[in-house]
Order: C-alpha cells, then sequence, then structure tokens
C-alpha cells in the first residue's frame, strides 16, 4: 500500500487508525525481535493496518504455526488478505472477540500477541476490555507487546499484567515506545 493510501485511511477513520504513516521496516523488526516466537503455534496481531508488522512476524514464526491478524479497516483487509501465507487468517472484526474467533479456529490459548491499537484513542472501556481479553487468552509466561506514541497508557498494562517493560525506539516517525508485559504464571 502506498503512503498517501495509507494517509488516506487515516483521514477517514483518525481515531481507530491512530497515525498518519505506518510502522517502520526497524519498528516492525525491533517488536518482532522482542518476542520468543521458537515453538509458538498460535500468534495474534491486533490492528494490523496494511501488513507492514504481520511479514515480519511471519518470517520468524514457525512453519507450522498460525497467526490471526484482527483488523476493523475494510481497506486494510483486503490488502491484508493479499499476503499469499496459508499460515495467516485475516479477522475482519475488533479485537474484543479474540476468544470468539481462536475458539472457533479451535486455539485455546495464545503464544504472543503484537499490538498497534491505537488505545489513547479509544474509550476506556474498550481498551481495558481488549487487554483483559489478551491477558486471559495468552498461555502462562505469554508475551503482549504493545507500540504506544507516549507512556500515558503504562497503568492499563500494569494493572492488567502486574508487569511492564518500556523500550523507546527512535527510528519510526513518530518515536515510539514498546511495551512488554508476560502473562505471570501464577
Ligand atoms: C496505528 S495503526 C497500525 C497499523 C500497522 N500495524 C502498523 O504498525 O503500521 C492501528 C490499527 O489498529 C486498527 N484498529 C483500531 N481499533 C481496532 C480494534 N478494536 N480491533 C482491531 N483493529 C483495530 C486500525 O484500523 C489501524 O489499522
Amino acid at each position: 500500500m502506498k503512503k498517501l493510501d495509507f494517509l488516506r485511511e487515516y483521514f477517514k477513520n483518525m481515531r481507530t487508525v491512530g497515525t498518519v504513516v505506518r510502522s517502520s521496516k526497524h519498528l516492525c523488526s525491533k517488536i518482532v525481535s522482542l518476542s520468543d516466537l521458537s515453538g509458538a503455534k498460535c500468534v495474534v496481531e491486533l490492528g494490523a493496518g496494511d501488513g507492514v508488522m504481520t511479514h515480519h512476524i511471519l518470517e520468524k514464526m514457525p512453519a507450522d504455526a498460525k497467526l490471526f491478524a484482527f483488523e476493523i479497516n475494510p481497506t486494510f483487509c483486503e490488502r491484508l488478505r493479499l499476503i499469499d501465507d496459508e499460515r495467516l487468517f485475516v479477522i475482519e472484526d475488533s479485537a474484543e472477540n479474540l476468544e470468539l474467533h481462536l475458539e472457533n479456529h479451535g486455539f485455546a490459548e495464545v503464544d504472543t500477541v503484537f499490538s498497534a491499537i491505537p488505545f489513547v484513542m479509544l474509550p476506556k472501556e474498550l481498551s481495558n476490555s481488549i487487554v483483559s481479553t489478551c491477558h486471559r487468552a495468552l498461555k502462562p509466561l505469554g508475551q503482549y507487546l504493545q507500540i504506544h506514541y507516549s507512556t500515558i497508557e503504562k497503568d492499563l498494562y500494569k494493572g492488567i499484567f502486574g508487569n511492564l517493560n518500556i523500550t523507546f525506539h527512535l527510528r519510526n516517525i513518530p518515536p515510539t515506545f514498546i511495551f512488554a508485559c508476560y502473562k505471570m504464571a501464577f
């Protein structure tokens, strides 16, 4: 997808798209490098956009793993469906319905969640519901990795996961924080 098309989607849906440009390849490879996908069976991407990060996740995923990419924007979903990889399932639905879709595909738990949903722009209850759903769906010690452009939302993750590690990355427009949490075993 061209930069201009991404910009057009931003102007049509500012609150949900959340940024005027897609993530840089440096940011995508950084967030994927923070994950451990070896042995993963079920990986989830929330707010997949036009698939820029999806490609990086697929590259690192084992051959027998599945990637469920959630995206509510129909134009972005069309782009995602062009990715020719049988491990990828494009789910055109809100991330809050994650558990329902996983169940339909026969998965009880998730190894890793990557998210670029702009929670700062969404109603608090919706953000809380999506992050709580991810926490429930993750396996013990499963990872949740989230992109943010500020640290305002840090209490959301600390409250739900009880842990949070934040790193800052300059090689993106705008510079970006990666929030990393894991589901505690007990
Ligand atoms: C900041 S863009 C990120 C796009 C891409 N992943 C990237 O890194 O460039 C956020 C995306 O989240 C999607 N989104 C927003 N709310 C969502 C929700 N409740 N469920 C699934 N996707 C959502 C938007 O449509 C948008 O494509």
